[in-house]
């Protein structure tokens, strides 16, 4: 028996200036299954989402819905036919609070006028439970990591009445294996009520788990379909980057120096009391890849901000290359010799209004002045350097950087970063949505670096990915240190168990 098939793109092209972004794509959704997209960043894949959720009108071709044909005006003109979509660049409000959000444009209402505040509280409540992720309804989302935004994303369109097609661009970017289990088992709850889901992500494991079907885009163009049953992760990798490369182990053989910076009793209070960073001490040597891993909400990304001085709350002992330092600020801490690549690259890591080629060296401008003189020639050399080195696929470099695909995005904040030269890099999970082929040219980079002499403190909620590429591991829990893990130590097996340990889930807390 043939899968039903529920959406349909015919001929679908897409054109942007300087860029044929989809050209003449087939595309097939078939009812009650996971319908997995994959292809290289850039290649096409949201684009191809944003046209069948109403955001962008193709250039050419035809979209079917049943069997008839749909002219999709916009966003809410989809929602009306119950097609949703969990956007890859997460599209909250920041002032506004997690309830809010949810609730956003689809406000329920009491006796006709007033908002049913209660209401909202109590089903995003829900939302959030069902999610296995209880973020208080009234938080503000400006206080959320990007892990919880993503779940905060997906509730939203849970929440979406009368849904038929589930659009997911990279739901699981920021989340780590935990995390990823709960969505897994949402999915197939939501497959088995016979909602067709589209299902986008470049951690090739979760393809293989959750999909039913895969359509493989290259350039812009169709590659084919396949069942995932009848495929395996080399054929991925082949069909997506033409060679079938899958051993993932970027560890290479380099010289491990001297100690370069110090932590002591690095802590950082939780408001309402406890800690959201407990004590927490250890040292990195030049040459050396650090990982720090943990769950969401586990301090990951705070320790890494209060090195940068962006929490003045906290009290840390700091020591670079045996001189004590004080974090008070981003700024001081990069003219220290830190460079920081954040994980929320939309807020932190780029400058919207801003080209490609400045945002790559906004933060090494110094770099390239001689007096009140900019120095274009050597800029301009490092920016070309770069984007061949890490592959950044733009048209023009002088184009605005939302015209790149978010793993181009992505290229370009760990550019700004990397520009700097600095002594000691921060990266905060750097491959996030970066594709399978330029995640070893990232890891490339940053191996290149650390054998340099520079000091490495990375953060990675991808389980493989960590183990792959750190020489040593600290694992955070609830704002402890449960372990440290170096060399054949270093297993899925020990991190998961380490990660686990003190991990009180279940309550309802409030995350500020
Ligand atoms: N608004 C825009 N203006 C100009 N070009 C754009 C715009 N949006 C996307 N593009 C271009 O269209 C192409 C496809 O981008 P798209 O975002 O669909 O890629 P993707 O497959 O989702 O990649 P990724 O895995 O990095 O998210 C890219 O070359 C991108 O630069
Ligand atoms: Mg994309």
């Amino acid at each position: 028996m043939t899968d039903d098939l529920c959406v349909t793109a015919r001929g679908v092209s897409k054109i942007y200036p300087g860029t044929l972004a989809l050209h003449k794509v087939d595309f097939n959704v078939y009812r009650g299954k996971v319908n997995v997209v994959i292809g290289e960043n850039g290649a096409g894949k949201s684009t191809l989402m944003k046209i069948l959720a109403g955001i962008e009108q193709p250039s050419e071709g035809a979209i079917c819905l049943n069997g008839e044909e749909i002219h999709l005006k916009g966003t809410r003109d989809a929602s009306e036919r119950g097609i949703g979509i969990i956007h890859q660049e997460l599209n909250l409000f920041p002032n506004l609070t997690v309830a809010q959000n949810i609730f956003m444009g689809r406000e329920n209402t009491q006796y006709g006028v007033i908002l049913d505040h209660k209401k909202h509280i109590e089903k995003t409540k829900m939302l959030l439970e069902r999610l296995e992720h209880p973020i208080h309804p009234d938080t503000p989302v400006s206080d959320l990591r990007v892990g919880q935004q993503q779940i905060v994303e997906i509730a939203k369109t849970m929440a979406q009445q009368d849904l038929h097609v589930l659009i997911m661009d990279e739901p699981t970017s920021s989340l780590s294996t935990a995390e990823v289990e709960v969505l897994f088992r949402l999915i197939e709850e939501l497959r088995g009520q016979g909602i067709s889901i589209i299902y986008i992500s470049h951690r090739l494991e979760e393809i293989m788990r959750i999909g039913d079907y895969v359509t493989v885009l290259r350039d812009g163009k169709l590659v084919g379909e396949e069942k995932v049953k009848n495929i395996d992760i080399p054929w991925i990798v082949r069909s997506m980057v033409g060679h079938s490369d899958t051993k993932m182990n970027y560890k290479q053989e380099k010289p491990i120096g001297d100690e370069i910076l110090r932590v002591e009793s690095l802590t950082l209070p939780r408001r309402g009391g406890g800690y959201t960073l407990d004590h927490i001490s250890f040292s990195l040597r030049a040459g050396e890849i650090l990982g720090i891993y943990g769950l969401l909400g586990s301090g990951r990304t705070e320790l890494i901000e209060c090195i940068m001085g962006m929490h003045p709350e906290s009290t840390i002992d700091m020591y670079l290359e045996g001189k004590k330092i004080k974090p008070t600020s981003i700024w001081e801490q990069i003219q220290k010799g830190f460079a920081h690549i954040p994980e929320d690259r939309q807020r932190e890591g780029l400058v919207q209004t801003l080209s490609i080629a400045r945002n790559m060296t906004l933060a090494s401008l110094w770099n390239y002045t001689k007096g009140i003189h900019l120095l274009h020639k050597k800029e301009d050399d490092s920016i070309t350097k770069t984007i061949k080195d890490l592959e950044i696929k733009v048209a023009d470099k002088n184009l605005p950087i939302l015209s790149l695909s978010g793993g181009n995005q992505q290229k370009v904040v760990i550019s700004k970063g990397i520009l700097t030269s600095p002594k000691v890099l921060l990266l905060d999970e750097p491959t996030r949505g970066i594709d399978v082929g330029a995640k070893a040219d990232v890891f490339k980079i940053v191996n290149k670096f650390a054998a340099q002499g520079m000091g490495i403190i990375l953060v990675a909620s991808e389980l493989k990915e960590i183990i792959a590429i750190a020489d040593r591991i600290i694992i955070l829990s609830n704002g402890q240190a449960t372990g440290e893990l170096s060399g054949d130590e270093i297993t899925e097996e020990s991190l998961v168990k380490a990660s686990g340990k003190g991990h009180t889930s279940g309550k309802l807390e409030n995350i500020s």
